[in-house]
């Protein structure tokens, strides 16, 4: 049952981590581009994603080690993931490509927060969030893959 609806959630919010997160892009290229003074909206959008991102990698570990029957529970796990499609999915790949998206977003934000001028505040995260939307959208186990699931999770 907690299993349920913690894979409910978790399929739930990441349309809010893309959406969010393709939206925040746009403004963080637009704001480049246009060099247009870096403001207390953009710092608000910026911590608005972070913590819809964060929230979900919290769901996603719950997953992992406590609820999920797809994820190694040992080196043995791991060594039978490997020759599993959907297996080394999740219990790899997938849980390797956010980990790497989080570290990259964690680390444009704090690179842009840390920029003494706008025009480089909005460059820095818009090129980190990019990359790390693009690991987040490889990451996803869209419904046209072998190991895909529902792109909306109805009862
Ligand atoms: C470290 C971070 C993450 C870990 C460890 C993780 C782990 C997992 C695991 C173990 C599953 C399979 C659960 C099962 O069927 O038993 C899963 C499914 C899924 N994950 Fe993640 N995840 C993480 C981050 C993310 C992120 C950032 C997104 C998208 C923004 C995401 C999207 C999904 C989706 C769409 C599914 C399929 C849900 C369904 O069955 O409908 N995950 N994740």
């Amino acid at each position: 049952m907690l299993y349920q609806v913690v894979l409910y959630l978790h399929s739930w919010l990441r349309w809010g981590v893309v959406l969010l997160g393709a939206l925040t892009l746009a403004r963080a290229v637009h704001g480049w581009a246009r060099a247009r003074e870096w403001n207390q909206t953009d710092r608000r959008v910026q911590k608005l994603f972070i913590a819809f991102f964060d929230s979900q990698v919290l769901l996603g570990l719950t997953l992992y080690f406590l609820l999920s029957p797809l994820t190694p529970k040992s080196l043995d796990g791991f060594r039978v993931a490997m020759s599993n499609t959907l297996l080394r999915f999740f219990g790899i790949e997938h849980a390797f490509a956010m980990v790497l998206a989080l570290i990259i977003a964690h680390g444009a934000s704090d690179a842009s927060r840390k920029a003494g001028h706008s025009t480089v505040k909005h460059r820095r995260w818009a090129v980190g969030l990019l990359i790390a939307l693009l690991f987040i959208v490889v990451g996803i186990p869209w419904p046209v893959l072998p190991y895909g699931r529902p792109l909306l999770r109805t009862f």
